[in-house]
């Protein structure tokens, strides 16, 4: 006689916990071992500004700052922000105002249809932070290898970085001379 027992269900899978600053914030979830980061902060957090363009970690959509540098989001694990302070383009408009670098592309037209923008601007702080206002026209679109976007041109973004690079350190100046079009 066949013993049809019912077979046993398969093992849940176990969870993780992660703790982490986000945008200054304490915040604890239990996620799959196999998150990413971006996961954790657009479906867990719902901070959906930080984009996710591609998967194969090449676009830069999903730029945030993780303890002050840039990391692509969709290449981190969850866990390993485990204690990690994160900042993602939602964190950096402090009170409803824009920060300096989005008012740069704001008034320097560096953005078309936006899907780049909050990877570009991740980046761009992380670029001012490791260069200083006075970074040059080169070291910007060197620092901008790993993000893409099908718009613009780049020429408005370099001219935007430029520019947000002056006002973060509190000047009015055009930053980088940018060659024009
Ligand atoms: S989503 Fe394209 S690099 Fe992360
Ligand atoms: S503005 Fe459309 S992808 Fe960059």
């Amino acid at each position: 006689m066949t013993n049809l027992a019912t077979p046993a269900s398969p093992p849940k899978s176990e969870t993780v916990h992660v703790s982490l600053t986000v945008n200054g914030k304490p915040v604890t979830v239990e996620v799959d071992p196999r998150t990413l980061l971006v996961q954790l902060l657009r479906d867990h957090l719902l901070l959906t500004g930080t984009h996710v363009g591609c998967d194969t970690s090449q676009c830069g959509a999903c730029v945030v700052l993780m303890d002050g540098d840039a990391v692509k989001s969709c290449t981190v694990l969850a866990a390993q922000a485990d204690g990690a302070s994160v900042t993602t383009i939602e964190g950096l408009a402090a009170g409803g105002t824009l920060h300096p670098m989005q008012e740069a592309f704001r008034e320097n037209h560096g953005l078309q249809c936006g899907f780049c923008t909050p990877g570009m601007i991740m980046t761009a702080v992380d670029l001012v932070a490791h260069h200083g206002p006075g970074l040059t026209e080169q070291q910007i679109r060197e620092g901008l290898d790993g993000n893409l976007c099908r718009c613009t041109g780049y020429h408005n973004i370099v001219k935007s970085i430029a520019a947000g690079a002056q006002a973060m350190a509190g000047g009015s100046g055009s930053g980088a001379k940018v060659a024009a079009e």
